[in-house]
């Protein structure tokens, strides 16, 4: 992926607004920054609006950042996008279960691959279907880097998690929270390396591997 792609993007306002995104964002971007080379390739699954892109290459305009969700993220990433203070790439549907995600997915071509708040919010097949198209779009030695909340061994890590598991279910009984362990698991059979974990504030992690 070049980062020269840029255009096309519509401006809507107010542009949509996630406000976990607002509050997690400086902790995202402070965990993240020791992994960024100049001039680093990221790709980032379920980007929702596209704000932590915005955030982290506004912060680090070498690194060419590329937003993608599912086709009814498009113009609100596409809003972002084109309200950036740098150029950043225009956003790509990218659905982690369609089958013609693959030109995307082939190019192996990222140095990093970013997720936020997207294994808790599906179900244990989509979440692991994300966790192969890291692999697939990452170079060897890329690292794969997932924030947002997990279990321990089937235990919640905070009360407010119980909540927000009940929240999920309600809306979609095949979404939960994921475990540390099922995570490790699924990176392992993608061809991930454990790397590290970076405790981040509201009981949420980010968790590190590194394409072998
Ligand atoms: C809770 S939102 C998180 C959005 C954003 N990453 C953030 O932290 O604010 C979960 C995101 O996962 C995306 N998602 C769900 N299923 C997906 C799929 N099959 N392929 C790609 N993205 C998906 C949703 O569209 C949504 O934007």
């Amino acid at each position: 992926m070049k980062c020269d792609s840029f255009g096309n993007n519509k401006v809507i306002q107010p542009l949509p607004a996630t406000p976990s995104a607002d509050r997690n964002q400086e902790a995202i971007y402070r965990a993240l920054y020791p992994r960024f080379l100049a001039r680093s390739q990221v790709l980032e699954l379920g980007s929702g609006t596209g704000q932590h892109g915005v955030y982290v290459s506004e912060r680090e305009p070498s690194i060419c950042w590329q937003c993608s969700d599912t086709e009814d993220k498009l113009d609100g990433m596409q809003a972002w996008v084109a309200a950036a203070h740098v150029p950043m790439p225009s956003p790509i549907v990218l659905d982690v279960v369609a089958l013609d995600n693959e030109p995307y997915l082939n190019a192996q071509a990222y140095d990093l691959v970013f997720t936020a708040n997207t294994l808790h919010f599906v179900s244990s097949e989509i979440a692991a279907s994300l966790v192969k198209c890291a692999a697939k779009a990452l170079l060897y030695g890329g690292y794969f880097a997932v924030y947002g909340p997990f279990n321990d061994d089937g235990e919640f890590t905070s009360e407010g998690n119980r909540g927000l598991q009940d929240w999920l279910e309600a809306r979609d009984p095949k979404s939960g929270i994921k475990d540390f362990q099922w995570l490790d698991k699924v990176a392992s059979q993608a061809g991930f390396d454990w790397y590290e974990q970076v405790p981040l504030p509201s009981n949420n992690f980010i968790r590190i591997y590194k394409k072998n």
